[in-house]
């Protein structure tokens, strides 16, 4: 039966561009899902946006001299075009800046302060003197309340994860001028997650053993804690205002309005495609799934303050699942922008193809603990597995088939009993591939699929086609058979991940349309079956590249 899938992937600040660490974190697992879950017939809507709004953008603006306006639209503009290259299927990406954003954001923050969840209250905020500004939480530093640790920004502690109120850091001092700042007061919002707790709780015990442990505990042990109401406006004029009037210079803690995105981003996607009702099933039908992509930084605004912003606001469906995935390190080092230690995804792309990254982060995905990016891992990976394994096996037997068979898939006579084990492993494989895809369990499913390519290539060595069809033809093209019958299966399973391969080989194998319309099921070429003459499917990557690469880094 077909289901219906919502995905949202967390929405990146527009004021940097994309790197590894995002893609491993959440926009490569959830493109793998959503091509999975359209594959098998499910009706899928994946969203997301830029992040425009908030402190991240505006200390970005002030730092190169410029408008939060010019930043954010720099960095959106970067990020659509990372998507293309990367081979994110989005079914909208949009940003914050939408005028149906800000309206269904005021909306929500309208109905939750008519229904009490939402009260006003005066606050006691840092007030910057040599600057002359309230400072909101990015324009505080200081020692992190919690955990004690340094250099903690006034919204999140990076150590400890935990979200933060800015006037609880110790030792705070203003991130334009170094000053300690004093205390003042001016009047808030905030939203009451006091009165969710109970609820958040009992939620979070009903989805035992179907999320991931550690975004599990990780919510649970944060509402152990208690939850408190926090401010959800902010000092700022580069957001969207409040839709009351008096509070000139006050707008919506960003945080609050992001989460947001993914309602209105829905909403807007339905408008775009001329049928406005459509976004409904994916947000009142109880049977609706609704999966959001994430890095572990993300996880309490997902598995807390939006899911308490959803049962106030009422009768929209909560998280069914938050695969929230670890961190990314490269080059056994932790990521760090400023020393410049990252991957860039534009300049990956300047020298490099789409699926040896979407392949070597899939089967390194930092899924349940941190995992490590290296170009020497990149390199052998693309050589060994993608070039020798698979794109070898493709190879020898696409070329022989065409050489010797006159470019048709040969006749498969009587299959001798290697070659019905092999086509029962493909069997047994796809739907593997397909239970761990549907639990969000990516790296054991390119696992599984790459196990049944080497074993292809060990059918292939045994059966070694080239020598037995000088004694027995029918024999050697039964064999040839077989392959092609695997091959066929891995680009059905291996698609998901390596979506600019499967449809070549798609191609190779004679079919025509998009590889995704196939299904998720073995569709073996009928004999006879004309081939496309093969090219090469992946390109080996020199050694000399590591270091070249790594000199770029400075390390
Ligand atoms: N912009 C945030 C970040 O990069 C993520 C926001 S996710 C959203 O960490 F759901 F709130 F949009
Ligand atoms: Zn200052």
């Amino acid at each position: 039966m077909s289901e219906r899938i919502f995905i949202g992937v967390a929405w990146p600040y527009a004021n940097s561009n994309l790197h590894l660490g995002h893609v491993a974190g959440a926009y490569l697992p959830a493109d793998i899902f959503a091509r999975y879950n359209r594959m098998i017939g499910n009706e899928v809507l994946m969203v997301s946006g830029s992040d425009r709004h908030g402190t991240p953008v505006t200390i970005s603006a002030e730092k190169e001299n410029t408008t939060p306006e010019k930043v954010a639209q720099k960095y959106h503009d970067s990020f659509c075009r990372s998507w293309e290259q990367l081979n994110i299927s989005w079914d909208l990406f949009t940003s914050t800046e939408t005028e149906n954003h800000k309206k269904v954001s005021q909306d929500i923050f309208l109905k939750l302060l008519d229904k009490g969840y939402i009260y006003k209250d005066s606050v006691k905020q840092f007030y910057c003197e040599s600057c002359k500004r309230y400072l909101p939480d990015r324009y505080v530093e200081g020692t992190c309340p919690l955990c004690g640790a340094a250099g903690a920004r006034g919204d999140q502690c990076d150590v400890c994860g935990k979200p933060l109120n800015s006037i609880e850091l110790k030792d705070p001092k203003c991130k334009i001028c170094s000053s300690t700042p004093v205390i003042k007061s001016s009047d808030h919002f905030f939203l009451k997650l006091s009165a969710f707790q109970d609820d958040l709780i009992k939620w979070i015990d009903s989805v035992n053993g179907k999320w991931r442990l550690n975004v599990q505990r990780f919510t649970k042990n944060y509402l152990e804690g208690g939850l408190k109401d926090r401010a959800i406006t902010r000092d700022l004029d580069w957001g969207i205002p409040l839709p009351i009037e008096g509070y000139e210079g006050k707008c919506l803690y960003v945080w609050f309005e992001a989460v947001i995105g993914y309602l209105s981003a829905s909403i807007e996607w339905a408008e775009k495609k001329g049928d406005k009702d459509a976004w409904k099933p994916f947000w009142l039908d109880k049977d609706t799934k609704s999966y959001y992509f994430i890095g572990k930084d993300n996880i309490p605004f997902h598995t807390i303050i939006w899911p308490a912003m959803l049962m106030g606001y009422g009768d929209l469906i909560l998280p069914y699942d938050v695969p929230a995935n670890e961190f990314l390190t490269i080059e056994s080092q932790k990521l760090s922008k400023s020393r410049n230690l990252a991957v860039w995804v534009y300049d990956y792309f300047e020298r490099y193809a789409a699926d040896p990254l979407r392949f070597l982060l899939s089967i390194n995905m930092p899924e349940t603990g941190d995992a490590d990016f290296s170009w020497r891992e990149l390199v052998r990976r693309n050589n060994d597995e993608l070039v020798a394994t698979y794109g070898n096996l493709c190879q020898r037997v696409l070329t022989f088939t065409f050489k010797k068979f006159d470019g048709k898939v040969p006749p498969k006579g009587d299959l001798d009993e290697a070659s019905v084990a092999l086509m029962k492993q493909s069997e047994d494989t796809l739907q593997k591939v397909g239970e761990l895809l549907s639990t969000c369990h990516f790296k054991d499913a390119i696992r599984e699929a790459m196990e049944l390519a080497h074993s292809a290539n060990r059918y292939l060595d045994d059966a070694a086609p080239w020598k037995t069809i000088k004694e027995d033809e029918t024999k050697a093209a039964s064999s040839l058979y077989t392959v092609i019958a695997v091959i066929s299966a891995l680009k059905t399973m291996l698609y998901p991940f390596l979506p600019d391969s499967s449809q070549k080989l798609h191609g190779f194998l004679g079919f025509d349309g998009n590889v995704a319309d196939s299904g998720w099921k073995i569709v073996i070429p009928e004999e006879g079956q004309q081939l496309r003459e093969p090219s090469i499917l992946f390109t080996k990557l020199d050694e000399s590249i590591i270091e070249e690469e790594q000199a770029r880094m400075g390390i």
